[in-house]
Parts: C-alpha cells; sequence; structure tokens
C-alpha cells in the first residue's frame, strides 16, 4: 500500500492550481444518465472518486470519451470527458460498486426518473457516522415512488407513467438527497418544490448543469427549489465549478507553514466561513481575479473557533484541517462537529504528532502547543488524511501517512501541487 512521507521545512512559497470540485463533479456525472444525448463536462479532476463512479455508470449504460489535452494544458488542467447514456441498460447498482463510495447511491435518482425503476445498494464510503437513507426514501416517495429495502438492496419504483410532481420539506439539510430529489423531479410529471434544500455550491452547480440540460428549476442557490417536469432532458456542456475544499485545505497548508501561496483560479465566493476563520489566524487573505492568495509571514497562528453547519456555514469538509491548524495556535481554539457525529477519527492521529485534544460531545478542545513530532500515522477518511499532511508539513522529523488511499479519493495530483511549492512530501509506492 502506498504511503506518503512529509519532513517539515517551513514556508511553501509560489501557486498551486486548485482543480475542479469531486463534490460537484460527482453529481454532474451522474445528471448524464437523465438524457440519451452527451453531456460534457470540463475542468473534470483526475481522481480515483471519478475512476470508481465511471466503472458504476458504465454498468448502466453510459459510454464516455475523455478528451485529449489542448494547446495551453499541463499536466494539472482539468480534463474534458463526454459522457452518454443512449440507453439504460442496466438499472441495477451493485453492492460490490456502490459500497466504495456514498455518491454512487445516488444513481436512483436518475434511474427512477427515466427507467422507471431502480434497485441501488446501500452505500458505502467514509466511516465518518452512520448516514442513513431515510431523506432520499421519503423525498423520493413524494413524488410517487414505491421503495422498499431488502437485502442489503433499496427498490425503487416509479407508477405507471411516472414520477409525480410532489412537495418535500426537508427535516435536515442533505446534499446527496438534494441532488437526487432536483435530478428526479427534472423528468417528472408536473411540479414539485423541495423545503431546506441544500444551498452547497455544488447543489447550485448540478441546477446550472440541469437547466442547460434544458430543466426547469427556480430558486436556485436558496433554500426553496422549485421545479417544473419536462419528458425530456437534452446534452450541454458545462464547466465543473472549483473545489471549494481543496481550496480551504491548501490555504490551511500556508497558514501553518507561513509564506505566500497564489490559490490559482480558487473562487472566494464558494467558502467564504473558512476564509473568515483563516483570517482570525493571523493569515492573509487577498482575492483576486486570477484566485486567492494566502500570506503568513513571521506573526503568531492565533487560535480559532469553528462550528461546522450547512452552507453557507463553515464547511464540515474542511473541519479537520483547520484543527490541524489549531494544533499550533497560541492559545486554545473550540472546534464543534454538528454535521456527522463520528467526525473526529483524526483527534487520535494528531495526538501521535504531539498534538494536545480534549474531545467532549461533538466539541474539540485544542490547546496548541509549540512542537509536532513526526510520526507514523493513519488515514482514516478523505478529509481526515488531510489534516495529517498539514501537521505534518511544520512536525519536526517525517511524518509517515499510511492508508493513503483515501487521499487519492479527493485531491488530485496532492504531492505535485505541494511540492512545487516547497514541501517535502513524497510518495512510497507499494510496500
Ligand atoms: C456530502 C459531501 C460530503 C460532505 C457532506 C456534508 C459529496 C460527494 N459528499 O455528503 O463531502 O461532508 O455532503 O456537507 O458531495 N442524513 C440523514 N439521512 C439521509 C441523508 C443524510 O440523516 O437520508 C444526514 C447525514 O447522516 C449527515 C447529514 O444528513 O448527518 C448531512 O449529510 P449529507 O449532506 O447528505 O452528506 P452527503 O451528501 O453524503
Amino acid at each position: 500500500m502506498d504511503k506518503i512521507l512529509i519532513r517539515g521545512n517551513g514556508a511553501l512559497n509560489g501557486t498551486i492550481p486548485i482543480s475542479g470540485a469531486k463534490n460537484a463533479a460527482l453529481p454532474l456525472m451522474i445528471a448524464s444518465l437523465l438524457t440519451r444525448d452527451a453531456l460534457t463536462l470540463e475542468n473534470m479532476p483526475r481522481l480515483a472518486d471519478v475512476d470508481a463512479l465511471i466503472s458504476i455508470l458504465s454498468n448502466h449504460g453510459v459510454d464516455y470519451r475523455v478528451h485529449g489535452k489542448r494547446a495551453g494544458d499541463d499536466a494539472m488542467t482539468g480534463r474534458r470527458i463526454e459522457f452518454q447514456a443512449r440507453e439504460i441498460v442496466d438499472t441495477t447498482a451493485p453492492y460490490d460498486l456502490v459500497r466504495k463510495m456514498r455518491a454512487s447511491f445516488w444513481v436512483i435518482g436518475p434511474l427512477l426518473a427515466r427507467a422507471g425503476i431502480a434497485k441501488v445498494s446501500l452505500p458505502g464510503g467514509c466511516a465518518i457516522g452512520t448516514r442513513p437513507i431515510d431523506l432520499f426514501i421519503d423525498g423520493l416517495e413524494a413524488l410517487g415512488a414505491q421503495i422498499d429495502v431488502e437485502g442489503g438492496y433499496v427498490n425503487a419504483k416509479a407508477p405507471s407513467g411516472g414520477l409525480k410532481g410532489g412537495h418535500y420539506v426537508f427535516p435536515k439539510v442533505s446534499v446527496g438527497a438534494t441532488h437526487v430529489l432536483l435530478m428526479a423531479a427534472s423528468l417528472a410529471q408536473g411540479d414539485t418544490t423541495i423545503e431546506n434544500a441544500a444551498r452547497e455550491p455544488e447543489v447550485v452547480d448540478l441546477a446550472n448543469c440541469l437547466s442547460a440540460m434544458g430543466a426547469k428549476i427556480s430558486g436556485i442557490g436558496t433554500s426553496t427549489l422549485r421545479i417544473s417536469g419536462v419528458s425530456s432532458l437534452h446534452g450541454a456542456r458545462h464547466e465543473v465549478l472549483p473545489d471549494r475544499i481543496e481550496t480551504g485545505t491548501f490555504a490551511a497548508c500556508v497558514a501553518m507553514t507561513g509564506g505566500d501561496v497564489l490559490l490559482k483560479g480558487a473562487r472566494a465566493s464558494l467558502l467564504e466561513a473558512a476564509l473568515d476563520s483563516l483570517k482570525s489566524t493571523g493569515a492573509e487573505v487577498e482575492t483576486g481575479n486570477d484566485g486567492i492568495r494566502i500570506r503568513r509571514n513571521g506573526n503568531e497562528l492565533q487560535p480559532i473557533n469553528v462550528t461546522t453547519d450547512p452552507y453557507p456555514g463553515f464547511p464540515t469538509d474542511l473541519q479537520a484541517q483547520f484543527m490541524a491548524l489549531a494544533t499550533k495556535a497560541k492559545g486554545v481554539s473550540h472546534i464543534t462537529e454538528t454535521i456527522f457525529e463520528n467526525r473526529f477519527m483524526h483527534v487520535q492521529e494528531l495526538a501521535r504528532l504531539g498534538a494536545n485534544i480534549d474531545v467532549s460531545g461533538q466539541t474539540a478542545t485544542v490547546t496548541g502547543v509549540d512542537k509536532l513530532s513526526g510520526a507514523p500515522v493513519m488515514a482514516t477518511d478523505l478529509r481526515a488524511s488531510m489534516s495529517l499532511v498539514i501537521a505534518g508539513l511544520v512536525a519536526d522529523g517525517v511524518t509517515e501517512v499510511n492508508r493513503v488511499y483515501h487521499l487519492d479519493r479527493g485531491f488530485e495530483l496532492l504531492e505535485d501541487k505541494l511540492s512545487a511549492v516547497g514541501a517535502n512530501i513524497e510518495r512510497i509506492t507499494g510496500g
């Protein structure tokens, strides 16, 4: 299994290009199931999760074509991939494919809307909580679907004549269930209203792409989405928005090490809450047309108080990275996780590097230490893995991050991007 070795060696300086967002790319790819025409996605990141979803979609009958490089492209330029589902050849998403990534469960929406039937394995994904599917079931039932769960599979059937418009009020904000209802309602008969919908930028990106495919959606970016169903959608070309989690992660790296780095292509409006927290650590944040510039020169890191919340709140996907930052702050930070109940698994790994963290219920109290020391640590989930990399960037000696397949799921060319700005980071393959 691969591992990553990091030797803490001071400030980062230069430019890091920001990739297309994983969490937008995945639902956009799934949206290709909604039409027989081609959906061309630009700025697609090279990630294990994208490859895994390609296998799942192929199983349902989606052909894909990766376009070659164009003039001006370099190794880090996002790819252009065309997806085309002329026919849905299989409406079952089997356990072996779905268990690796929770988002693959989302095929249930388009399969049901276009083929009228879907049998999808209960999902897997990061072990960051129980992650139930009740909201998907209730939401799809509001569109007339009949659903039962048996033998590890969700069996869903649309009424004869297809899904019907409906009204669903989310009792709790769910990104995935909002994606699924949006896709399903786009091809339902009649009007659908979704209240307390997720407002995450990736939901907006999906809604914009669906609109380009002919869907009739209003209220995009708000918590009330209104969809007038259409009988068919057509092909479109859509550019995946920049990854706000990758942006916040590299911003935390620079705040941690000090230095001056331009996050090229990053969009500040996508992560204002996180950038505000970053500023409160003493880092400087400057936004411009070409991206976001992060600087910290000499001054000490200040402690932070962070509570995760649905967008536009502080993203749970940056909680671990900001906790890493807090381990070196001059004082006591408080970090509260409200989205997932088991998302502090990085705490014990950070403690192995010398961090002082005390968890009580949903809140971690982090008392900054002067020094972290490299040690072997285990990546436990996708975002948590990055907290270990961030700590490793300033730890004395060598930090060895094991189980890096988690990182490969969501961070494109991680070692290349960090080495290019001066980090001492390398991947050891195999072993
Ligand atoms: C997505 C993101 C993930 C991010 C999360 C929250 C992708 C591929 N993944 O995950 O990176 O951390 O949003 O921003 O985009 N819930 C239920 N019942 C359900 C569905 C969800 O109780 O049927 C709960 C979950 O357990 C969790 C909360 O709702 O506590 C939010 O989860 P949700 O927004 O659905 O997360 P994902 O879409 O899985």
